[in-house]
């Protein structure tokens, strides 16, 4: 009959002695004395087995233990929740670090910042212009006047009535900018966004990217043209890499051409990608018309240069060989993260 105190008392010492000092030990601490199976149910029960005249004692001692089980654990508790706990846990310095998901940069962005590099090698500098633009900047004073045909090649979004305000079908209203502003020499390259309403397709978007460049400076020759964009191909695609030069028109450029690298998928032995021709179009480019120099009051005796622009998205899905345009901006987390360059 005394064991049942006896064991009633230990067990009482244990509940004071304990001191857990962590969130895995006050559990533990939790199911021994204050859960459904724990061991104050046992010593309950063992209250059957004593003489009646025991049994008031007995229960008073129980009361005891409960008491200080219950007491004991919100005191812990409480300690853990305001973190001024006094019990020393010792973190695992060993313990391995969380993984943080790394996230990756956007295939255009990447091929943004590739030609951004190459281009500043040789002293071209980024500049950017206003998505929303006038009709002089991306139209008129590029030598395309309200009349002309070259218009209805870029179908515009308008956003005014009067036609006088349009998302820039072209990144080459910021070369007008800055022959506005500055004075030769002018060495820079502008990329964006820009927009045309055109259908949704694998090939076509209403809203793509394209780098234009501009250099402006005494006695700028269409070799200089020729020669940088050499350097670029050889840069992005290779050092194999061939171009060559279309005849084509543009209003604001004369002569103005259309440039080709050679395939680097097929070394021109014919692919898909360049429709086994051998060559695929990577822009276009020309010597700035002296109508567009004197549009923005620069003499055209004194200055020459030229000027090229190019789809971002098109050398990005020539780079990847990615055969879907639509994919750029659909932000599919699985196509994403393929692109892990951090250039
Ligand atoms: N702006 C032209 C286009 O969007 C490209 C271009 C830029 C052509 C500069 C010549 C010179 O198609």
């Amino acid at each position: 009959m005394q064991e049942i105190f006896d064991k009633a008392n230990s067990v009482l010492e244990e509940i004071k002695s304990s001191a857990p000092v962590n969130a895995e030990e006050m559990e533990q601490f939790r199911i021994k004395f204050l859960g459904t199976k724990s061991v104050l149910k046992d010593l309950f029960g063992a209250m059957a087995q004593l003489p009646v005249e025991r049994k008031k004692e007995y229960g008073q001692l129980m009361n005891t233990l409960k008491a200080a089980a219950e007491t004991k654990f919100e005191e812990l508790k409480a300690g853990f929740d305001t973190g001024k706990s006094s019990a020393k846990e010792i973190p695992d310095l060993t313990a391995p670090g969380y993984d943080i998901p790394l996230g990756t940069r956007h295939p255009l962005s990447i091929v943004k910042n590739k030609i951004i590099d190459i281009f500043s090698r040789i002293g071209f500098v980024v500049a950017e212009g206003p998505e929303i633009e006038d009709d002089w900047h991306n139209f008129t004073a590029l030598n395309t006047p309200q009349d002309h045909p070259a218009r209805d090649m870029q179908d515009t979004f308008f956003l005014t009535e009067d036609k006088n305000y349009m998302l820039r079908t072209h990144t080459s209203s910021v070369q007008i900018r800055k022959m506005e502003s500055e004075k030769p020499p002018l060495r820079y390259i502008f990329p964006g966004r820009v927009y045309r309403n055109e259908t949704i397709s694998a090939r076509a978007h209403c809203t793509f990217h394209q780098v234009e460049g501009l250099y402006i400076d005494d006695n700028v020759s269409f070799a200089d043209l020729k020669q940088t964009m050499l350097y670029f191909a050889q840069e992005m695609f290779g050092r194999n890499t061939e171009i060559r030069f279309r005849p084509s028109f543009f209003p604001f450029t004369e002569p103005s051409a259309e440039m080709d690298i050679s395939c680097f998928i097929c070394n021109q032995k014919g692919c898909a990608v360049c429709k086994h021709s051998g060559w695929v179009e990577i822009g276009g480019c020309g010597m700035v018309d002296p109508a567009v120099l004197e549009n923005c009051k620069l003499d055209p005796k004194k200055y020459s240069g030229f000027a090229f622009g190019m789809g971002i998205e098109r050398i990005t899905m020539l780079k990847y060989q990615i055969n879907d345009l639509r994919l750029f901006f659909e932000n599919d987390i699985r196509f994403l993260k393929q692109f892990t360059s951090a250039v």
